[in-house]
């Protein structure tokens, strides 16, 4: 049996140790600084909200703990990701579920079950979209919307791709062998003819500046759309 390295391994690891907080306020940008935060995800009054890739969950745990949500349901399957959110937020059943999972599958479990779903540079960046979106917008019920945050380039400053390719973009082994993964980095025009191909309606785009010197960042694409409703 071939079993997948996990290549979160390392992410958020050295945060976790010092900072165990539900973070007080929620940001969709690269740098986690600035712009809009949980607005953009509309009235969340008794919600069943979904984050894609939520990593330690740190956006879903704060969703939970300020906010009159139903229940948010982070999902993420990387299993040191899962472990760190389960340690940093367990606590917080049941108004945040965590779910050890690849999000398509999740999603396919959960048809018409979410009134929100969303993702910080989650997985709607490193799954296939044209397998992802259609799935996303499934689990939505009719009206439901979704919202991401996703690079608007390259780290290296070029321009994302025009048409639906993944770049092989680094990674690590959990014992720290240089490797790569797939990210899809697209442009505008591409998310919105995916996101519409899926049957979602809807859909806006805003770029959300870099501020600040920061190596390795970028601008920040944020795209909203709606599941189309009968
Ligand atoms: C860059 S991290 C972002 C984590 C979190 N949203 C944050 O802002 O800190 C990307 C996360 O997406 C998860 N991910 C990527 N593709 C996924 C998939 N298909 N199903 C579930 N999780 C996925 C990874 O395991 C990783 O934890």
């Amino acid at each position: 049996m071939t079993t997948t390295a996990d290549l979160w391994f390392h992410y958020g690891r050295i945060r976790a140790e010092r900072d165990r907080a539900v973070p007080d306020t929620f940001r969709w940008s690269w740098t986690q600084d600035s712009g809009p935060g949980p607005e953009v995800l509309g009235d969340l009054g008794g919600r069943v909200i979904g984050d894609l890739g939520a990593g330690a969950a740190r956006h879903a745990a704060h969703l939970a703990t300020h906010h009159e949500t139903g229940r948010v349901i982070a999902v993420d399957a990387s299993p040191a990701q899962y472990a760190m959110a389960t340690d940093l937020y367990g606590h917080l059943a049941p108004r945040l579920r965590l779910v050890r999972s690849d999000v398509v599958e999740h999603l396919h479990t959960m048809v018409g079950a979410y009134d929100v779903l969303y993702s910080v540079f989650g997985a709607l960046d490193f799954t296939q979209p044209r397998k992802l979106l259609p799935a996303v917008c499934a689990a939505l019920r009719p009206g439901g919307r979704l919202v991401f945050s996703t690079l608007a380039h390259y780290l290296s400053g070029a321009p994302g791709q025009p048409d639906v390719t993944a770049a092989d973009v680094p990674a690590r082994t959990p014992d720290g062998k240089a490797t790569t993964m797939r990210r899809w980095v697209l442009q505008e025009h591409v998310w919105t003819k995916l996101l519409d191909e899926a049957g979602f309606t809807g859909i806006s785009t805003d770029v959300l500046p870099l501020t600040g010197d920061v190596p390795r960042a970028a601008d920040t694409l944020l795209v909203t759309a709606f599941r189309q409703a009968p």
